[in-house]
């Protein structure tokens, strides 16, 4: 049975929040002599004079009618990532605990184990099919393992992995199951958001930054039970959100139309980038993708990459990953990245 107490560390139950100006008085009229902001304004001619809404309560709407979540089952983070370190804060007492990661994957989340001093238990996915190592990770669970996570669909292997398995890690363990679903806007199955319902234990990451096209505004988002997003909002610094990029994510959030021939179109796009880059003699496999990215196979990873750059060309050598020997990570561009792309491909062949 899952109970978030006996996994919050110590100093984060008896933690008393900072309590903001914002989080003091919520009213939006008045004359505002409490957080000594300038008054005269912002030179920019705008609200940036004031402090944002630390909960992000209006983006968290829009948000919540968008996923078909309540509010209180939201977190916004400066980008996931700070999310990621969050969770660690909460429940990983340093030097003594530990989390369960599944490489390849995305890196951010050894490094955060690591600035917070958490050990990381590696089980490694499953060669070529890239699925997760059940009875491995079954086994390297114990009463210190405090995260697991999974990405999915994974980076930088692009694959979905299945919901058995991912259900029976729910099942067995007792701390939180983190499942980054940063691409799920390009895959072909569905984000495990209703699942939040059915577990506790589970916390869901996306983004801004993939298929919205806002990387730059740094908006991440984690979906889980209200007790999990509450210690989450405590944690965080009071104001994480800035005002802009609460503006600005709430104007983009009107433009589903577009995000969505956006994904259309990068669907469509890897299919038939994955289709040109088989057909090179020097790529021995294009491995499937629920991504906006390809894993691809090749005999000489550095000399394509490098033959690459000098083109200014860029794509990420992953060849020294677990289980990625030989391979460059290629994001899917527009349809005329992708043909230049492919056209300096040609010649090097
Ligand atoms: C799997 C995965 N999760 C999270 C992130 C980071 O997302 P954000 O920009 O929201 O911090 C990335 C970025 O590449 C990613 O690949």
């Amino acid at each position: 049975m899952f109970d978030l107490d006996s996994i919050l560390r110590s100093n984060i139950k008896a933690l008393v929040p900072y309590s903001s100006a914002r989080d003091e008085y919520k009213g939006k009229e008045g004359i505002f002599l409490d957080a000594n902001e300038n008054a005269y304004g912002s030179p920019l001619d705008n609200d940036f004079n004031r402090y944002p809404d630390p909960l992000q309560l209006e983006l968290k709407e829009k948000l919540s009618a968008i996923k078909g979540l309540p509010v209180e089952n939201i977190f916004l983070g400066n980008g996931s990532d700070e999310a990621i370190d969050i969770l660690f804060r909460a429940v990983c007492k340093p030097g003594t605990d530990k989390v369960i990661v599944c490489p390849p994957t995305y890196g951010m989340y050894e490094v955060a184990a690591q600035i917070n001093d958490v050990e990381v238990v590696k089980v490694p996915l499953l060669p070529e099919t890239f699925q997760l190592d059940i009875q491995g990770i079954l086994r390297a669970m114990d009463k210190t393992t405090k995260l697991i996570f999974i990405c999915c669909p994974n980076n930088p292997t692009g694959n979905g992995v299945k919901w058995h398995d991912v259900k029976s890690i729910l099942e067995h363990f007792e701390g939180l199951v983190v499942v980054d679903e940063a691409y799920i806007n390009f895959a072909s199955y569905r984000s495990l958001v209703p699942e939040l319902l059915n577990y506790p234990n589970l916390v869901i990451l996306q983004t801004l930054s993939k298929a919205w096209g806002m990387a730059g505004l740094r908006v991440g988002m984690a979906f889980a039970g209200a007790p999990v997003i509450d210690v989450l909002n405590r944690i965080k610094p009071p104001y994480n959100i800035n005002i802009a990029s609460q503006h600005l994510a709430l104007e983009a959030l009107d433009n589903m139309d577009t995000v969505n021939r956006w994904i259309k179109t990068i669907v469509e796009e890897r299919k038939k980038l994955a289709e040109s880059l088989s057909a090179l003699s020097f790529v021995q496999k294009v491995y499937p993708s629920e991504a906006n990215f390809l894993l691809v196979k090749m005999k000489e990873p550095k000399k394509v990459y490098d033959y690459l750059s000098e083109k200014q060309i860029v794509v990420r050598d992953r060849s020294k990953m677990t289980l990625c020997e030989g391979c460059l990570r290629i994001t899917v561009g527009t349809e005329e990245e992708n043909k230049k792309l492919i056209l300096a491909l040609k010649e090097l062949s």
